[in-house]
């Protein structure tokens, strides 16, 4: 019996790692710099965690989520990060300690979508949440924030869109606008479309169906139905972004999937068609109203989450130099245990260093060294051993020397420190 992956749940193998570490070591260290700070929160919560945060009539909680009983309890394997985010700070009262909260997170999150480029069951996000600062200019800082993420990474073909959707009055008033408005159209809409004209309008304007999009074309647009105070906080966070001069677009039909939002809306998308319809790299939004929804004292947020996958399709490959390979090829079992001590010592000193110890022929080991590309190799065979040197192959130069065993580590570090280049960006050292 053969066992496959689940469908929609890749193996990340090892020759892929490196992108993956070097996308994860540039984010820590961007959003450090902007002073958050990394929480790690279970993969699993109760059930209705997220139907109260994310809202029962969205796709993600009524369609997608993973739910199971167990103990008589409802879990759920996280569809996002922010609901349990929201819910460690409201348990743990970080409001009490600290005025402004900045938390970053990474990890997988779980949805039971249609998977496809782009589009996976089990998908990796990297995240941040800034909650106490309801401003409009931690909403730009935050955006400003992902602009300088993806530049240090060279991802380019980008569109930065922002909305406004309000607080829960432009919202309400907005609501009523639309059901007026979707109303006698109904009959244009899709199905799934025509249920949602009365409880959640706003999200007919989110849907893919070409019917949807034809009857929305004339929709009223909910920046001119703003509240007077969410109007201010929109023109705030637009100079805030001009300050910047970073290039944004206005895209007035831009909703998010998610119920806890609030006000600002953005989503950061990939112009160079590498990831089809999947094209959205980074969504996020404020959500003033969540923390109190879920047992908290009223305190405003905001934040936004990335999809892995979809930003390592987009990444230009850098020029990954991984550290300079030394080979160890013993003959004999005495020759093992000193390769063993002889390893131990060449990682103490920083050299990559791996030992055959399969006991085949010096000739077979040699070939094995070639194919993965060491650097170096150090022989150990019978007559190395009775006159306690080894020798020491550059497999680079097509040099050979006998080293005295007890220099021979030392040797080699030293041999590989002076002739190694010096680290620079595009090599996966900074980003
Ligand atoms: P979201 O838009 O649902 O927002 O997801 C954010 C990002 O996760 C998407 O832009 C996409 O890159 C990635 N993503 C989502 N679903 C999948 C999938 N099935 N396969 C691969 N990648 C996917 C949120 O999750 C919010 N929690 C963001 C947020 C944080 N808002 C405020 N704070």
């Amino acid at each position: 019996m053969r066992f496959r992956a689940v469908k929609g749940m890749n193996d990340i193998l090892p020759d892929e790692m490196q992108r993956w570490h070097r996308l994860e070591r540039a984010f820590r260290r961007t959003v450090e710099l902007y002073g958050y700070q990394e929480v790690r929160v279970p993969i699993v919560e109760s059930t209705d965690l997220f139907v109260r945060s994310m809202g029962e009539s969205t796709d993600v909680v009524s369609k997608e989520m993973y739910s199971f009983d167990r103990h008589s309890e409802s879990l759920a394997l996280r569809p996002e990060g922010t609901a349990g985010v929201v819910r460690a700070y409201v348990e743990h009262s970080t409001h009490a300690h600290e005025p402004v909260t900045r938390w970053y997170y990474l990890g997988p999150m779980f949805r039971a979508e249609r998977p496809q480029r782009g589009r996976y069951r089990q998908f990796y996000q990297a995240g941040c949440e800034l909650l106490g600062d309801g401003g409009p200019a931690s909403d730009a800082e935050m955006i400003e924030m992902l602009c300088e993420f993806l530049r240090r990474l060279g991802i380019g073909e980008l569109e930065v869109r922002v909305n406004c959707m309000g607080g829960p009055e432009t919202r309400e008033r907005y609501r009523q606008v639309l059901v007026d408005y979707f109303r006698p159209r109904a009959a244009a809409l899709s199905g799934h479309a025509r249920e949602r004209v009365e409880r959640n309008p706003l999200r007919i304007l989110d849907s893919k169906d070409p019917r949807d999009i034809e009857a929305s074309r004339e929709a009223p647009r909910l920046l001119d139905h703003l509240a007077e105070s969410d109007r201010e906080h929109w023109l705030g966070l637009r100079s805030a972004l001009d300050a910047f001069g970073m290039p944004y677009v206005v895209d007035p039909l831009l909703v998010r999937g998610l119920d806890y939002y609030t006000r600002t809306l953005f989503e950061v998308c990939s112009t160079s068609g590498a990831i089809g319809s999947q094209n959205a790299l980074i969504g996020g939004g404020r959500y003033d109203t969540l923390v109190a929804q879920l047992g908290g004292p009223a305190t405003p947020a905001i934040g936004f989450a990335m999809g892995l996958e979809r930003l390592l399709l987009v990444m230009p490959d850098a020029v990954e130099v991984a550290p300079p390979l030394c080979f160890i090829a013993p003959v004999g079992p005495q020759a093992v245990r000193f390769g063993l001590l002889l390893a131990r010592e060449l990682r103490s000193l920083g050299v990559r260093a791996e030992l055959d110890a399969r006991g085949r022929s010096m000739k077979a080991m040699l070939r094995r060294a070639d194919s993965m590309r060491a650097r170096m190799c150090m022989v150990l065979g019978d007559a190395e051993l009775a006159r306690s040197v080894v020798a020491v192959k550059d497999l680079e130069r097509h040099t050979q020397q006998d080293v005295a065993a007890d220099q021979a580590a030392r040797f080699v570090a030293e041999l590989l420190e002076r002739s190694e280049d010096p680290p620079t960006d595009a090599q996966g050292g900074r980003p």
